[in-house]
């Protein structure tokens, strides 16, 4: 049996391998709220501490995530895999401020998102945040390319046309962009909401699954679109799949299992993810 993979590490030295210190500082905000910021919190583009999320009350409760930290380094892409209802999807919405939190921290760049005021955390996603859902959460009504175009449009910004030309062509859809999601076959769905949330060209991408509905062709073409935004713009991607060819385009996979962190791979192959599902059982 090939050994466990080592537990993932960042929660406790910083990007340079430096064990991370505790000190804290205490800034006061536009609003007047006092928020607490420590060293990671300045160089991280994500960071979790101690995250739990219970599902549900009483006999329905379900415990999605139990005690989860978790520190993505600004630019990076970082894929999260394990079974199916091991918190994956619940991870990435309490991360991207889609999902409250039933205790612990989440940071995105230097704000604690916890203790925003629903105002503020709506601001906070349109304008640092784009998320892909893993059932697209187009809107019906909308075109495609109305769609795509519908976080700049809210944020009353203009896309960048050049931006706008390259992903919509890498994705193929520049002649699907009259037609509604109804429609549009599941990958090209899919498409859309990528295209939707790189457009903006938000510090982080949250993305569920983002390739599980398309051929080798276009998945190649999202996750190289992914990697490039990270590569080469800076931009933070976090992304969940369960597909260790995916996974193989990010820096670094984190595992997880019954709602806790469950080991890591750092510079991922097909064949090293492949084997630390199987470590975990997967
Ligand atoms: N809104 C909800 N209400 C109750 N339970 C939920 C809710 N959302 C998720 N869960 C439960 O929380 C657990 C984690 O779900 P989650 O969707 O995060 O898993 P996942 O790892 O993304 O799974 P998959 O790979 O199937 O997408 C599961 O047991 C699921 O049934
Ligand atoms: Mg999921």
């Amino acid at each position: 049996m090939p050994p466990a993979p080592p537990l993932p590490t960042d929660a406790g030295t910083a990007p340079d391998g430096r064990p991370r210190t505790t000190t804290t500082s205490t800034t006061t905000s536009a609003t007047g709220r006092t928020t607490e910021t420590t060293p990671e919190t300045t160089t991280a583009a994500v960071r979790a501490e101690d995250l739990r999320k219970v599902h549900g009350r009483g006999d329905a409760a379900v415990t999605a995530l139990d005690g989860v930290d978790v520190c993505v380094a600004r630019g990076s892409f970082t894929a999260v895999m394990g079974p199916s209802g091991s918190g994956k999807s619940t991870l990435l919405h309490c991360l991207a401020g889609l999902d409250t939190v039933t205790s612990g921290r989440v940071w995105v760049g230097p704000t604690d998102i916890t203790r925003l005021r629903e105002k503020q955390l709506t601001r906070l996603r349109r304008d640092r945040v784009g998320f892909v859902f893993q059932a697209f959460n187009l809107l019906p009504v909308l075109s495609a390319g109305e769609n795509v175009l519908l976080p700049l449009a809210l944020a009353g910004r203009s896309p960048d046309p050049a931006w706008h030309d390259e992903v919509v062509g890498r994705l193929g859809l520049r002649d699907r962009l009259g037609h509604r999601p109804a429609e549009l076959s599941g990958g090209q769905q899919q498409r859309v909401a990528v295209a939707r949330a790189l457009l903006p060209r938000p510090d982080v991408v949250f993305a569920d699954e983002p390739t599980g509905n398309l051929d080798s062709r276009a998945g190649a073409e999202v996750l190289s679109l992914l990697r490039s935004a990270a590569r080469e713009t800076g931009q933070t991607v976090v992304m969940v799949t369960h597909d260790p060819v995916a996974a193989s385009y990010a820096d670094r996979v984190v595992l997880l299992a019954d709602g806790r962190l469950a080991g890591e791979v750092r510079d991922p192959t097909t064949e090293s993810v492949l084997a630390a599902l199987a470590a975990l059982g997967g």
